[in-house]
C-alpha cells in the first residue's frame, strides 16, 4: 500500500451491518483486506448495529446473536484484536451525538440525492423505508468515519458515494466551525513551531499549492505535518487548514479504499450472497460444504459423462479460479473439453481448496464459541479504546462549534 499518499491520517476504519454468520463471499471480499490492513494501519473496525435499524427496525429481536455471530467470525477469519481496534457502534454513544449535530449542517437534498436512498427503497419495496432515520443513514456513517478521523475506509462500490458525502460533510463542518478570529496570526507562530528547516518546508509548498495549484506540494505538506513534532494538535489543524485556506481544518476528509472487487462466486455461479442462497458459510459444517459443491451446476451442456463440457459455461470453474493453482487450471481444462475427467473429479479440486481454507477459520472459531467470555472481552476492550478516540474528537468538535459553555 505504499501508493497512499502521506497526507492522510494512517487510520483506517471499516464497519459491516450484523448480518449474523458470516461466509465465503465476506472473507475474499472484505475481511481477507481487512487482515492486510491491520498489520500495516491503526485500524478499527465496528459492527454496525444501528445501521442495521435503518432498515431493519421492525425485526430487532436477533440482532444480538448477529452481531456475536459476526463477531466470532471477524476473530475466526484473523482479524486480529491486538492489532486492530473491535467494537460496536450502539456502545459508543459518541457517534449519536456527532450524528445529531452533524445533521443541524448537512442540507436534505445531499442525502436525497444519495443513490442508495431511492435504489434501496425500490429494493425493499415490501419495507417502509421513508423514515428520518433511512433518510440519514448514510449521515450516519459519516459521523462513523469522522469521529475517528479516519485517513482510509476500505469499502465496496456501492458505499462510495457515502464516502463522498462524509468529505462534504467534513469540508462544510470546517468552514463554518474551522474559523476562528486572528487564524492567520495563528497559523503564522504556529509555523514558526515547525522549526525553521521545515517552515522553509511547508511556506513552499503552501505557496506552491496556493499560487500555483499544485496538488503535489499539498501532499508534501500534509506529510510534512503529519510527521512534526512538538506542535499541538489545535495548530496541526491550523497548519492543514492553512495551507489550503483560511479555516482550521477539525475534520479532516476521509478517502474510500476502493476493494478491488474480489467478487466471490457463490455456488450458482453468481455472485455469493445470502439473498441468492448461494453461500458457503464460514462455520458450514465440513460434510455440508462437501454436499453443497458436489451437488452445484456445471455446464448443463454436459449431460452424461462422456459429453465433453466448456469450463467458460460453468460456476465450478470460477471457483477453480479462486481456489486452484495453474496446473490443477489447465488439467481442468483439458478433461473437461475433452470428456477425460467428470465433474465430480473436477469438483473434488475445489472441494479440497475450501475445506483446507475453511480449517484453521472454524478451529479458531471452536474457541471463541466455547469461551463466550473472551469474545466479550475483546469487544469490551475495543469498545473503550474507541471511545476514548471518539471522546476526544467530541471535546474538538463541542469547542469549535461554540458548545463548550460548561
Ligand atoms: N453502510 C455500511 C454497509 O452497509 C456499513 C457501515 C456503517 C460503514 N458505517 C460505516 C462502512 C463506516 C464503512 C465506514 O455496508
Ligand atoms: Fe464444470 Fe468441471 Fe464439469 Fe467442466 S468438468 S463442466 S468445469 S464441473
Amino acid at each position: 500500500m505504499s501508493s497512499m499518499p502521506g497526507s492522510h491520517n494512517a487510520r483506517v476504519l471499516s464497519g459491516m451491518r450484523p448480518t449474523g454468520a458470516l461466509h465465503l463471499g465476506h472473507y475474499h471480499g472484505v475481511l481477507k483486506n481487512w487482515i492486510r490492513l491491520q498489520n500495516e494501519y491503526e485500524c478499527y473496525f465496528f459492527v454496525a448495529d444501528w445501521h442495521a435499524l435503518t432498515t431493519h427496525y421492525e425485526e430487532t429481536a436477533h440482532i444480538g446473536d448477529h452481531v456475536w455471530d459476526m463477531v466470532v467470525d471477524w476473530l475466526a477469519a484473523g482479524v486480529n484484536p491486538a492489532m486492530a481496534r473491535l467494537f460496536i457502534q450502539s456502545r459508543v454513544p459518541e457517534h449519536a451525538e456527532l450524528h445529531l449535530l452533524l445533521s443541524m449542517i448537512t442540507p436534505l437534498s445531499w442525502l436525497e440525492r444519495v443513490p442508495s436512498y431511492k435504489d434501496q427503497q425500490e429494493k425493499l419495496k415490501e419495507r417502509d423505508l421513508s423514515t428520518y432515520g433511512f433518510l440519514g443513514y448514510p449521515l450516519l456513517q459519516a459521523a462513523d468515519i469522522l469521529i475517528y478521523k479516519a485517513g482510509y475506509v476500505p469499502v465496496g462500490e456501492d458505499q462510495v458515494a457515502h464516502v463522498e458525502l462524509t468529505r462534504e460533510v467534513a469540508r462544510r463542518f470546517n468552514h463554518l466551525y474551522g474559523r476562528e478570529p486572528g487564524f492567520e496570526e495563528k497559523a503564522e507562530e504556529a509555523i514558526k513551531k515547525l522549526g525553521k528547516k521545515n517552515a522553509k518546508v511547508y511556506r513552499e509548498q503552501r505557496r506552491r499549492y496556493q499560487e500555483q495549484g499544485d496538488h503535489e506540494a499539498l501532499e508534501v505538506g500534509r506529510a510534512l505535518l503529519e510527521s512534526a513534532q512538538n506542535i499541538t494538535l489545535r495548530d496541526r489543524e491550523r497548519l492543514y487548514g492553512y495551507l489550503e485556506g483560511g479555516s482550521r481544518i477539525v475534520l479532516p476528509e476521509p478517502e474510500a479504499l476502493l476493494t478491488e472487487a474480489a467478487k466471490m462466486p457463490g455456488l450458482d455461479g453468481q455472485k455469493m450472497s445470502k439473498s441468492y442462497h448461494n453461500t458457503i458459510a464460514l462455520r458450514e459444517d465440513p460434510e455440508e460444504v462437501t454436499r453443497k459443491l458436489r451437488t452445484m451446476p456445471t455446464d448443463p451442456a454436459r449431460v452424461r459423462r462422456t459429453d465433453p463440457g466448456d469450463p467458460e459455461k460453468c460456476p465450478v470453474w470460477q471457483l477453480h479460479q479462486v481456489y486452484s493453482s495453474d496446473e490443477v487450471k489447465a488439467e481442468v481444462r483439458e478433461g473437461c473439453t475433452t470428456a477425460g475427467i467428470g465433474c465430480l473429479d473436477c469438483k473434488q479440486h475445489v472441494i479440497e481448496g475450501v475445506l483446507a481454507e475453511l480449517a484453521p477459520i472454524q478451529e479458531r472459531a471452536r474457541q471463541y464459541v466455547e469461551e463466550p467470555q473472551l469474545v466479550r472481552n475483546i469487544i469490551a476492550e475495543g469498545c473503550e479504546q474507541a471511545r476514548d478516540t471518539a471522546r476526544e474528537t467530541m471535546e474538538e468538535v463541542i469547542q469549535a462549534m461554540g458548545l463548550a459553555y460548561r
